[in-house]
């Protein structure tokens, strides 16, 4: 744990920290007005399309038993890196992955839609090849669910156009077309037999690969590069599907359909949240100002970032590192999230491995016992902010959803590397939770790690689809 008792540290640093301290800090009043709004704009974007929140149905219709069987390929495009699975479902909530993972050239995250499609498609075809994965010449095509991980505006469960890019992908001519045809052309040009048979958020997977595992899974969320969930919403709870032409038709067999919910784009009007000086600065200078807001305050991609700039403000002040700062510091997103975890978890008693980060990988000048203990409270408190402000979020849902967690044990299955690794952050969320919706609720929370759950779900999703061919007779 950081703590502001920094015995070496001078008045004026102990002061600067402190005056962070309450900028950042969130009380529990604070969040219950945050749930408040959060709940008001979920509300909103049921309703009606193009508000923050923009509230996706995601045309998953039924829960996964649990008792599906069948291989499928799947895909998975999110932040970082693309992986081609060949996923089995074995029934019994078991299932076996085997997965390739290439990573994503940042001049493929910034080509065109021809280039970028056809990068996939080899990844694709590497798999097959090296996993001597082909389909017999007289069998049908091999099926594959597709996780990609961006704001898209579905109209079927294979079907979506994409609204728009974030976390640093600016690939041209896809926002506003169909990604799954897309995709379809790309595997065709390379004359491969597989046929997409779901398009899959990573959240959906995320609950569908939990709902596999456990039945009271009510939420998938992913905390990692960029951050955002999903939700088992009531169908008559979604204006917006049931005066759709698919609502229309549909509406009276449906008891709940999965909503993605893009929440990285709450208050985009900068209306609820405390953002600080810092936050404003690393909105302002991404590829969408003005977008993602409440992403920009919790994912991995930006919370180094927002770690930087404070960093560098209190070395502009000459309150840390003698006020020198090195070419590395000064460069954008060079001070990575996961240094974050690193140095939160260092319990050295000289802060070795905080001092490793800053002097050997930033190339610091040498740094002095207060200079690491400061940097350890800064990554500290932004880490904390942004599991309450998760937590916040959670509670939202959780809270109109209360006819669920209110009767019984109600599971999230969560996946990301924020989750996974920063130290604390499951207990943040709990403490957090517990402080917006009561002790007594908060016992029915259980939360899972949903590991590798974008792949396994879009394989769930894609058997889900037949399964909802058979009985809507459509898609
Ligand atoms: C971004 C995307 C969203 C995705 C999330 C986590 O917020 O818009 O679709 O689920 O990142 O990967």
């Amino acid at each position: 744990m950081a703590s502001l008792d920094i015995p070496s540290a001078s008045t004026a640093q102990l002061d600067a920290l402190k005056e962070l301290k309450s900028s950042f800090t969130l009380t529990t009043d604070r969040l219950h007005r945050i749930v408040e709004g959060f709940v008001h704009s979920m509300n909103e974007g049921l309703e009606k399309d193009g508000k923050n929140l923009a509230m996706i149905p995601s045309y998953v219709k039924t829960r996964p038993t649990g008792d599906e069987k069948g291989t499928y390929l799947a895909l998975d495009l999110g932040g970082t890196n693309l992986r081609v699975c060949e996923v089995s479902l074995k029934g019994d909530s078991q299932f076996d992955i085997v997965q390739q993972k290439f990573t994503i050239p940042q001049a493929i995250k910034h080509s065109n839609a021809r280039t970028f499609f056809d990068w996939i498609a080899d990844c694709v075809s590497v798999f097959l090849t090296d996993h001597d994965k082909e389909p017999s010449p007289t069998g049908l095509d091999i099926p594959l669910g597709f996780t990609f991980s961006f704001a898209v505006a579905q109209s079927s469960i294979n079907r979506g156009t994409l609204i728009m890019w974030n976390k640093g992908f600016t690939v041209e001519g896809v926002v506003g077309r169909d990604v799954v045809l897309l995709l379809q052309d790309a595997l065709k040009r390379k004359h491969l037999r597989v046929s997409v048979a779901a398009l899959v958020n990573d959240t959906v997977g995320a609950l569908m690969t939990s709902a596999y595992q456990h039945p009271s899974s009510l939420m998938g969320v992913i905390f990692g590069t960029g951050t955002n969930a999903a939700y088992f919403e009531k169908a008559g709870r979604i204006p917006k599907w049931i005066q759709s032409a698919d609502g229309a038709r549909d509406a009276a067999d449906v008891d709940e359909m999965v909503i993605n919910m893009e929440w990285g784009g709450f208050d985009n009007d900068k209306d609820v949240l405390p953002l600080t000086f810092f936050d404003n600065g690393v909105d302002r200078e991404t590829q969408n100002p003005g977008k993602q807001i409440f992403e920009k305050m919790i994912s991995g991609l930006y919370l180094g970032e927002v770690t930087r700039k404070v960093l560098l403000h209190l070395v502009d002040r000459r309150l840390l590192f003698n006020g020198r700062s090195s070419t590395e510091l000064n460069q954008p997103y060079s001070f990575d999230t996961a240094y974050m975890s690193t140095i939160v978890a260092d319990e050295t008693p000289d802060l070795a491995d905080t001092q490793y980060t800053l002097e050997s990988v930033l190339l610091l000048p040498p740094t002095t016992p207060a200079d690491r203990a400061m940097v350890k409270a800064v990554c500290y408190m932004l880490g904390l902010r942004a599991a309450r402000l998760s937590a916040a979020a959670l509670a939202s849902v959780l809270t109109v959803r209360k006819d669920v967690l209110s009767a019984s044990k109600t599971t999230i299955g969560i996946d990301g590397s924020m989750y996974e690794f920063y130290p604390s952050f499951e207990r943040f969320l709990m403490e957090a939770m517990a402080e917006i919706l009561g002790e007594k609720l908060a016992q029915n929370i259980h939360t899972t790690l949903s590991k590798d759950g974008s792949g396994v779900g879009a394989a769930i999703v894609a058997m889900v689809a037949d399964k909802q061919r058979e009985m809507f007779g459509h898609n």
